[in-house]
């Protein structure tokens, strides 16, 4: 059983807690905490079927299955890390602060359009895409790579999307335009992201 520290713990969110694998820096291990077996059933069930799928796995971390810790079963996945070796801050760190915005706003932008390149060539279906949930894999002051950690998946009673191009097509064009609208509406003050990136999302 691997045992989860305290210290380990690099992110939460509404249903799980992040740590850091103890025996792999390059991996992190989640676990739910709070409601959310029936996202972590369906993550999994998504993430066997893109495993069967020829993806490259450059945006969307790697499932490695679960194991069992001391704070219950924890999915192994891969754990995001800046080029100078620090754990990836999300999207949401980023441009909660205009400076932080201005400082990385080529490599925000250009890798924002890479992973809505993508999401549609490998017909990746995510639920609601959110900035917390997209780590900016820094590389410099002006490169990185968007990782979209959490959330991805279909609830559809019968999911076509995730079957067919033309349908996933259609599904993700309303999700990445409520992506940039939820842009918009949580970060008005925030004029970098507004003018230089919000502004140059939705082509
Ligand atoms: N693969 C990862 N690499 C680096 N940090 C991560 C990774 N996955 C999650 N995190 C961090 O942990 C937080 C919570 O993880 P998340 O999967 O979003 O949990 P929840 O399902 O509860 O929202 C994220 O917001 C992020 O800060
Ligand atoms: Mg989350």
């Amino acid at each position: 059983m691997i045992e989860l520290k305290p210290e380990a713990m690099i992110g939460k969110g509404l249903h799980r807690e992040c740590y850091i694998h103890p025996e792999n820096p390059n991996r992190c291990i989640k676990v739910v905490v709070l409601r959310g077996e029936e996202e972590t059933r369906r993550e999994q069930a998504y993430y066997k079927f893109l495993q069967k799928r020829q993806i490259s796995w450059e945006m969307l971390p790697q499932f490695y299955g679960v194991e069992p810790t001391s704070m219950g079963p924890g999915a192994v996945f891969d754990l995001v890390r800046d080029t100078d070796g620090n754990v990836g801050k999300t999207f949401e760190h980023y441009f909660e602060s205009s400076e932080l915005t201005t400082q990385n706003l080529q490599g925000l932008l250009e890798s924002l359009r890479a992973l809505k390149k993508y999401l549609f060539h490998y017909n990746i279906i995510t639920m609601s895409i959110k900035p917390k949930n997209i780590i900016y894999q820094r590389q410099d002051d002006k490169t990185g790579t968007a990782v979209i950690i959490d959330n991805i998946g279909n609830s559809d009673a019968i999911p076509i999307g995730s079957y067919s191009r033309y349908f996933g097509k259609i599904k993700m064009v309303r999700k990445w335009d409520k992506f940039v609208a939820l842009l918009k509406k949580d970060y008005p003050d925030n004029h970098p992201l507004q003018a230089q990136i919000v502004a140059k999302l939705s082509d």
